[in-house]
């Protein structure tokens, strides 16, 4: 057994309908192709037509199963409810809405015009919220039941972070969502849970956030305790398990998977990672009772 095999049994998410935002590159498109072998059939959106065609005949192609596409941008409420329409129309029923669409880039705060935050902010948490009330609302008025929401965040929704302000806005705005409808709709038979992950090599991320060679110039990997990046099939796994009815009396609930690296950042003595075996032995002596 590997840590990037898969985990569930074949059919953890047989004939489930599951609407993935920005479901044509990334994490998104991982997931999906994990759910698709797992039985579910798929809905994937994005701004792009022709990346969402492209990955939705390779995913058909190599996983089997259906891969609906819709060109939507989440941040306008009239697309999302006609993606909402063409996806009922296609399968009849949704059962997860995994919102994982997001756009990101590093700056100091100061040079952000107040066109870039809301460009962040409105695909988060605009998006996020857009959808979420589009299948919401069908979800409650049809008295449909054991339903799901998953939503990404990142860890810094709950720590905050420097130079990427509006990201971490919109991501705390989308996990303090879940958490609140998490109750609310409780009642309606909708669960609500997140995912934090840690760095997760993609294109879109990478391109955005270490752009060139800084991820090399940086170490970025050694941000993370486990000294080394996630495998798609960490996340996928644990997102499977989350929207699947294994995880019925999970609600409410925010996964971190990020090999511990915002802790490394947290602790106010891990600073001595840095210290050589030489050093503790100095240390070692120099911090004994004298006397
Ligand atoms: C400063 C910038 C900028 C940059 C754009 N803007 N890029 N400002 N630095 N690098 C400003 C523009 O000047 C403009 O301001 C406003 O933002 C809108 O820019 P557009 O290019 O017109 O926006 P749009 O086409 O809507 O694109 C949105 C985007 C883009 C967010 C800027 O990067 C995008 O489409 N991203 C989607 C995919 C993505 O980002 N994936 C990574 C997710 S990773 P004015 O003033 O002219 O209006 C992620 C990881 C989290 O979330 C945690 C990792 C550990
Ligand atoms: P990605 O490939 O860039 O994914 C972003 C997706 O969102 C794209 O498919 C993009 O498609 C879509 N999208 C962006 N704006 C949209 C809009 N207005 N309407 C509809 N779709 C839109 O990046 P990723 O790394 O896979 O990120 C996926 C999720 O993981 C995000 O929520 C991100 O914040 C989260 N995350 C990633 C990491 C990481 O290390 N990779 C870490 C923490 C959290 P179009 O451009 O075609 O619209």
């Amino acid at each position: 057994m590997e840590h990037t095999d898969g985990m569930l049994r074949a059919d953890a998410l047989k004939d489930k309908v599951i609407l993935i935002t920005g479901g044509g590159t990334g994490l998104g498109r991982s997931m999906g192709e994990y759910f698709l072998s797992l039985g579910a059939k798929l809905a994937i959106c994005g701004r792009r037509e022709e990346v969402l065609k492209k990955a939705a005949a390779e995913m058909e192609e190599q996983f089997g199963g259906s891969v609906f596409f819709h060109a939507c941008d989440v941040r306008q409420y009239d697309q999302v409810e006609a993606l909402h329409e063409a996806v009922l129309a296609k399968y009849g029923q949704i059962d997860v809405l995994l919102n994982n669409a997001a756009g990101n880039f590093i700056s100091p705060t100061e040079r952000l015009s107040p066109g870039a935050f809301d460009a962040v902010i409105d695909i988060v948490l605009k998006g996020t919220k857009n959808c979420t009330l589009a299948v919401g609302k069908h979800w409650i008025e049809k008295e449909q039941k054991q339903k799901v929401v998953l939503n990404i965040v990142t860890t810094y929704a709950q720590t905050g972070s420097a130079f990427v302000v509006p990201s971490a806005m919109a991501k705390a705005g989308v996990l303090a969502m879940t958490r609140s409808l998490a109750v609310e709709w409780a009642k309606y038979g909708i669960r609500f849970n997140a995912i934090a992950p840690g760095p997760f090599p993609t294109k879109g991320a990478w391109s955005r956030l270490l752009p060139g060679d800084i991820g090399e110039k940086l170490k970025v990997e050694n941000q993370v305790p486990l000294r080394r990046a996630g495998e798609r099939q960490e996340l996928s796994n644990l997102a499977a398990y989350l929207v699947s009815d294994f995880a019925h009396y999970m609600n409410g609930e925010v996964v971190t998977i990020d090999g511990g690296e915002w802790l490394q950042g947290a602790g106010q003595m891990n600073f001595l990672e840095a210290v050589t075996p030489e050093m503790w032995d100095w240390i070692g002596q120099a911090t004994r009772k004298k006397d």
